[in-house]
């Protein structure tokens, strides 16, 4: 447990002092992610937005209010799971991360991956869908099912942000957490 936690921190130290790609001469606060060691769910979204690169937090804008709603759904809570981002510095007006900034900012997803090692991953969105499980897939045809990759479960979602310009996708997303929970269930009834 305090072997995760020294690994983790060891993590963090290197995002905070990262000069690997060039966001981070624009960033104000790195986000390293933040959450339980132990959850069984990680989500994983793209990247900080404003919010988040202010206060070096994760989701904390208003995607992150739909996202803890969504939790609450399931009856979960922000300190059980573990979220984090493909990049952990905010791209300039919220652009989406170019794939060198995501080649050398992954290490440090894989890390964390590795250290948590949560029964699901959820990626929030077409960017941590496909860094994490393949390139070619598109959320509005995969979202809500189960993959297996590298020893690893996971279950693409809409990324909450979506769900705020297109209204219809907040049901989507219930309806795909009400799974997520299913999915968990099951595998706490198989001990798994
Ligand atoms: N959107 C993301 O993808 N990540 C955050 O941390 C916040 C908003
Ligand atoms: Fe380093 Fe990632 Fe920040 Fe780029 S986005 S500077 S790789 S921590």
């Amino acid at each position: 447990m305090d072997d995760k936690k020294a690994l983790f921190d060891e993590i963090t130290k290197d995002i905070i002092n990262c000069t690997k790609c060039a966001l981070h001469e624009t960033r104000i606060k790195p986000v390293p992610g933040e959450g339980s060691l132990n959850a069984d769910i990680m989500f994983v979204g793209e990247g900080p937005g404003r919010n988040e690169d202010r206060t070096g937090r994760p989701f904390v804008g208003a995607a992150g209010k739909f996202l803890d709603e969504l939790l609450s759904g399931i009856g979960l809570s922000r300190k059980e799971v573990f979220i984090g981002n493909v990049v952990k510095c905010r791209p300039p007006n919220n652009r989406v991360p170019l794939l060198s900034e995501i080649e050398a900012c992954k290490p440090y997803l894989f890390a964390q991956i590795a250290i948590i090692q949560p029964k699901v991953i959820c990626t929030l969105g077409n960017t941590p869908l496909n860094t994490l499980i393949a390139p070619n897939l598109s959320i509005g045809r995969v979202h809500g099912q189960v993959f297996e990759k590298d020893g690893f479960t996971f279950i693409p979602l809409y990324h909450p942000a979506a769900a705020l310009y297109h209204n219809a996708l907040k049901d989507t997303l219930k309806e795909d957490f009400r799974k997520l929970k299913a999915f968990l269930d099951e595998l706490k009834m198989k001990n798994l």
